[in-house]
């Protein structure tokens, strides 16, 4: 299989604190590929910094994704070579319809006029394949997490998903839609499409992941191939943690500057 991304020596700073520090990481194309590390150790700075969120120029490292380097200045940059991100955060809009949300900044229209009835038969088109019994008119506010997560799903495809980039999705969610969303994850895969998956869930981790990049502290620890039958939890564990499980979380030291906003 061939490397569809490779991230070299990713630093980004923020205000008084180094998110990462030199974190690498391969994605080879078709994998299914899990990011683990604790609270803050920095997988989704990574992933903002893959998916533009933090323009090119704003970290040192670099981003070759299909044998071109990549300088993204925007998601919209990242998002036309077929990197979608679903964030931590769900970032539907709830007063909206299903259809309204997939198509949002990307309206199906004809002289200016959004064309609904095609909007609608294509939203069908993408629910049937995340297997989300809704109808497009559906309202967002309406769905659990669950199917709002699906909704974000059938929104990636409707770009012509490429590298798919998951950040916690199952963690708001029920045992069955947790497993309902990574069957999803597996049935993409099989279509050709690569994903990446940020989890706390180290079973459902050894489930899907074919390999797991794991983060401590803002820096690259180890690369486990499930080929290799070294994915274990204990393994992932050990390499998260690092340290005595007396000091489980990261000391993490602020100091508050002016007021900025009130
Ligand atoms: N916008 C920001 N400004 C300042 N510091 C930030 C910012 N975003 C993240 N950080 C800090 O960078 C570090 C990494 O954060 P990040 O959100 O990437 O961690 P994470 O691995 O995704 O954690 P979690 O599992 O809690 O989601 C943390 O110390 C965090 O406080
Ligand atoms: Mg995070």
């Amino acid at each position: 299989m061939s490397t569809l991304l490779e991230m070299r020596n990713i630093t980004k700073t923020f205000p008084g604190v180094k998110a990462l520090n030199n974190v690498s990481i391969a994605v080879r194309e078709g994998e299914i590929h899990a990011i683990c590390g604790e609270n803050g150790a920095g997988k989704s700075t990574l992933m903002k910094v893959l998916s533009g969120v933090y323009p090119h120029g704003s970290y040192d490292g670099d981003i070759v994704y299909d044998n071109e380097t990549a300088a993204f200045r925007s998601i919209r940059d990242s998002e036309d070579r077929g990197i979608i991100i679903i964030h931590q955060e769900l970032a539907l809009i709830p007063l909206l319809t299903i259809a309204e949300n997939i198509f949002l900044g990307n309206e199906r229209a004809s002289h200016g006029v959004i064309d609904w009835p095609e909007t609608f038969r294509e939203t069908e088109g993408l629910l049937a394949k995340v297997g989300l019994r809704e109808t497009p008119g559906t309202r967002v506010d309406s769905l659990g997490v669950g199917k709002q997560q699906l909704v974000e799903i059938a929104k990636a495809l409707s770009k012509n998903v490429r590298l798919l980039i998951l950040d916690e999705p199952t963690a708001a969610l029920s045992e069955s839609d947790s497993q309902a969303l990574l069957d999803l994850l597996l049935e993409l895969k099989s279509q050709g499409v690569t994903s990446i998956i940020i989890s706390h869930k180290l079973n459902e981790v050894r489930r899907v992941a074919d390999t797991v990049t794991v983060i401590r502290d803002g820096a690259s620890i180890s690369t486990i191939d499930a080929r290799g039958g070294e994915l274990t939890e204990d393994r992932i564990v050990r390499d998260m943690v690092g340290r005595d499980m007396a000091h489980r979380y990261p000391e993490r030291e602020s100091r508050a500057g002016n007021v900025v906003f009130e």
